[in-house]
C-alpha cells in the first residue's frame, strides 16, 4: 500500500513538474530572466525586492554587486570551458526557480495523515539496548536545551542526517564490493539523509546556530558519525533499530514544539521560504505548518527504520526487499 502511495506520489510529482517548471541552459532564458526576476528570496534576511508592475517581484541589485558579478561570470565561462553550463529552472511564469540545493521534482506534499503514535515495543535484548541508548541521548537533549526546541530542532537534525548517509554508504560500498544488487536501498537511505538535511536548512532560518553550538555540532558528529558507521558494519539491524526509536522521539520532540507553538510561548512566525517551496505549503503558511510537516516527515523515517531492522530480525537482507523509495 505503502510502495503503491509513493509511486502514485512519484506520479503526482513529475506531473506538477512538467506543468509547472521548464528547466534550460541561462542563454536561452537570458531575457525571460531581465524581465522576471525571483518570487521569493533565497534566505529570510536576504537582500530587499522592489515589486514591479504585475504583482510579480523583480530584485533591487545592490551597489556593491559588481564584484559578485564578476565572480558569477568566470565561473560561468569555466563552466562553458567543459561545456557544462550550470542549469537554470524556471516556472510557468517566467520567474527562476531560486534554489540550488533542491528543484521542484523535489519538492513534495508531506503525508500528515500518518500514524504519529506506532511505537515499536522492543522484543529482543537488542531492541531493549536501542531503546535504552536513545533515552539517554534524550535525556542529555532534555538536559541541553529544555524547552528552547527551535534550537533542539536544529541541533537534533546535524545528528538525525546522519545515519542515512552512514548505511547508503555502506551499503554502496557492499554492492560495488559483492556484485550485487541493493533492492534500491541505497538510494532510500540517502534520500532520508537529504530530507534530514532540508529540515536542517529550515531550522537554519528559524533558529541561528550560536558558535558554541555549531562547536558541539562538530563534537557530536566526530563520535556519532564513527560510532554509527562501526555500529552499522557490526549489526545493521541494531542500528537501524536506534534510529527508529530516534525518530520515535524526534516526532515526540516536534509534538512538544508544536504544544509551545499553541500555548503561545514561541512565536508562530511565517514560514521560512525555503521549507514553503520543498513541501509545497501555502502562501502565508507558518511555523506552525512547518512543524507539522517535519513531524510527519520523522514519522516516515520511523516506520522505514524499524522496517529495515524488522528485515534483518526475520533474518533476510534488505537487498531482497524493495526499498520504500520516496517514501517520506
Ligand atoms: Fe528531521
Ligand atoms: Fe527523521
Amino acid at each position: 500500500m505503502a510502495m503503491i502511495q509513493s509511486a502514485r506520489r512519484a506520479a503526482g510529482t513529475a506531473a506538477l513538474t512538467t506543468r509547472l517548471f521548464s528547466m534550460g541552459p541561462i542563454a536561452s532564458h537570458s531575457t525571460a530572466l531581465s524581465a522576471a526576476g525571483p518570487a521569493r528570496m533565497a534566505s529570510t534576511t536576504a537582500a530587499a525586492v522592489e515589486p514591479v508592475q504585475g504583482g510579480s517581484f523583480n530584485v533591487a541589485p545592490p551597489a556593491s554587486d559588481k564584484e559578485e558579478k564578476k565572480k558569477e561570470h568566470e565561473k560561468a565561462a569555466a563552466a562553458s570551458y567543459w561545456g557544462v553550463a550550470p542549469t537554470r529552472v524556471f516556472k510557468e511564469d517566467g520567474t527562476q526557480w531560486q534554489w540550488s540545493c533542491f528543484r521542484p521534482w523535489d519538492t513534495y506534499a508531506a503525508d500528515v495523515s500518518i500514524d504519529l503514535t506506532r511505537h515499536h515495543e522492543p522484543a529482543t535484548f537488542g531492541d531493549r539496548a536501542a531503546r535504552q541508548a536513545v533515552k539517554t541521548m534524550r535525556w542529555a537533549a532534555d538536559a541541553f536545551f529544555q524547552r528552547r526546541y527551535g534550537c533542539r530542532a536544529m541541533m537534533l537534525e546535524t545528528v538525525a542526517a546522519v545515519p542515512g548517509m552512514v548505511a547508503g554508504m555502506v551499503l554502496h560500498l557492499r554492492s560495488l564490493r559483492r556484485f550485487e544488487h541493493s533492492g534500491g536501498w541505497i538510494r532510500a537511505l540517502l534520500e532520508e539523509a537529504e530530507n534530514e538535511r532540508m529540515h536542517l536548512m529550515t531550522f537554519m532560518e528559524v533558529a541561528k546556530p550560536k558558535w558554541y553550538e555549531r562547536a558541539l555540532v562538530i563534537t557530536i558528529q566526530g563520535v556519532f558519525f564513527n560510532a554509527y558507521f562501526l555500529g552499522y558494519l557490526l549489526s545493521p539491524k541494531f542500528a537501524h533499530r536506534v534510529v527508529g526509536y530516534l525518530e520515535e522521539e524526534a516526532v515526540h520532540s516536534y509534538t512538544e514544539f508544536l504544544r509551545d507553538i499553541d500555548a503561545g510561548s514561541i512565536d508562530n512566525v511565517p514560514a521560512p521560504a525555503i521549507a514553503v517551496d520543498y513541501w509545497r505549503l501555502p502562501p502565508g503558511a507558518t511555523l506552525r505548518d512547518v512543524v507539522v510537516v517535519v513531524r510527519a516527515d520523522e514519522a516516515h523515517h520511523r516506520d522505514v527504520n524499524h522496517y529495515a531492522s524488522d528485515i534483518y530480525h526475520q533474518r533476510h537482507a534488505l537487498r531482497e526487499v524493495a526499498a520504500p523509495i520516496g517514501y517520506h
